[in-house]
């Protein structure tokens, strides 16, 4: 048995000015939320109690853990690793839901505490989402220590707040998107979610994300940690544009680094299945909190969408961030390159 590891990085309240605009935008959280070591990585309160339980996790050679900042390709990517693990059974993979086959590590940590109380009766249908009923049962992670090998493992933990042997013992596939394409879509998740009860306006929800108040925030800081290790031999680092670009070539190269190389035939199967359309089709990994939703989990599946939402305003000040966010950084993203925007 390893040695139980002390947290090495602190957690300190968000100030209640802080705190007052991250409630306006989410649901149902009581606690204070709190920020999380040098980067100041945002949680929900109870994550407190959860950080060593989960940086003490026990990472098995065979596990494949996915890596992403929320709403950036998770699903998406975690349906190919899957595929591509299981040898292309789609029968296996028709017959449970994704957040089964490929459960998320702290989604007890996210659930709001008034909710636990609401996913026992359903309420709008809570219960049914992505394996909530089940985390507010049992911390997720302990379902996943438990869990027969081999496992994958979907988190929206950075690196630095994870076990520190997981890259030398497992591999890992981390997923970058642009933020603002995620800002637009991680409103849209909490809008999927808290429906009508949700008052906050892409707007609040912009002030919060540029602020880096909204969970698992600041995105840049995250994205570089996987970024600084892309040539480590167990991390696969892919952008979601590549992916929306070229699907077949992204698909061969996860092949490759999962050493389970995919031959032509089986690299457009898989393209087909994994289409947009496909997956939007697909209960198994669409999870949204009802039937007849208008917003859905797979919802747009663009780059670029962020420009219908954004006011001039909103477009200058994510100019900003992003540009104050990277400088000094070797990261860049495909639809805002950096390196050649700063030499203009
Ligand atoms: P949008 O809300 O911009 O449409 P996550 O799984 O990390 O929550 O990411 C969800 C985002 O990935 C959503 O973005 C969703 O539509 C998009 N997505 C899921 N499957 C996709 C696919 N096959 N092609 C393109 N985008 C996809």
């Amino acid at each position: 048995m390893a040695p139980y590891l002390k947290l090495p990085y602190e957690i300190t309240n968000v100030t209640p000015e802080e705190d007052k605009l991250i409630k306006k935008c989410l649901l149902g959280y009581t606690k204070p939320f709190v920020k999380c070591g040098p980067n100041g990585y945002v949680m929900p309160g109870a994550f407190r109690k959860h950080a060593e339980d989960i940086y003490n996790m026990q990472v098995r050679p065979d596990d494949v853990w996915v890596i992403t900042f929320p709403r950036s390709g998770t699903t998406w990517i975690q349906e190919m690793v899957w595929l591509v693990e299981n040898n292309l059974n789609f029968e296996a993979a028709k017959k449970s839901p994704l957040y089964k086959r490929f459960p998320m590590l702290e989604t007890t940590s996210q659930i709001p505490e008034v909710a636990f109380e609401l996913i026992k009766i359903n309420f709008m249908n809570l219960a049914s989402f992505q394996g909530l009923s089940e985390a507010a049962r049992e911390p997720s992670w302990k379902a996943i220590e438990r869990a027969p090998s081999p496992r994958y493992i979907k988190t929206h933990l950075p690196l630095s707040m994870l076990p520190p042997s997981l890259l030398s013992t497992a591999k890992v596939v981390y997923v970058a998107r642009d933020p603002r394409d995620v800002a637009v879509s991680y409103y849209y998740l909490h809008k999927m979610i808290g429906k009508s009860l949700i008052r906050a306006t892409m707007t609040h929800f912009w002030e919060a994300f540029r602020r880096d108040l909204l969970p698992y925030t600041p995105i840049v800081a995250h994205t570089n940690e996987a970024y600084l290790k892309r040539h480590h031999p167990n991390l696969h680092f892919v952008y979601y544009e590549d992916m929306l670009k070229d699907l077949p070539k992204q698909i061969g190269l996860i092949g490759d680094f999962l050493n389970r190389p995919l031959n032509d035939v089986q690299i457009k199967k898989l393209a087909d299945h994994l289409s947009f359309d496909s997956l939007k089709k697909n209960k198994n990994v669409n999870n949204t909190t009802g039937k007849d939703d208008s917003i859905q989990f797979v919802r747009k599946g663009e780059a670029g969408g962020w420009r219908s939402h954004f006011d001039e305003k909103m477009q200058l000040q994510a100019e900003e961030y992003l540009i104050l966010r990277l400088s000094g950084l070797d990261l860049s993203y495909p639809s805002f390159p950096i390196h050649e925007i700063t030499r203009l």
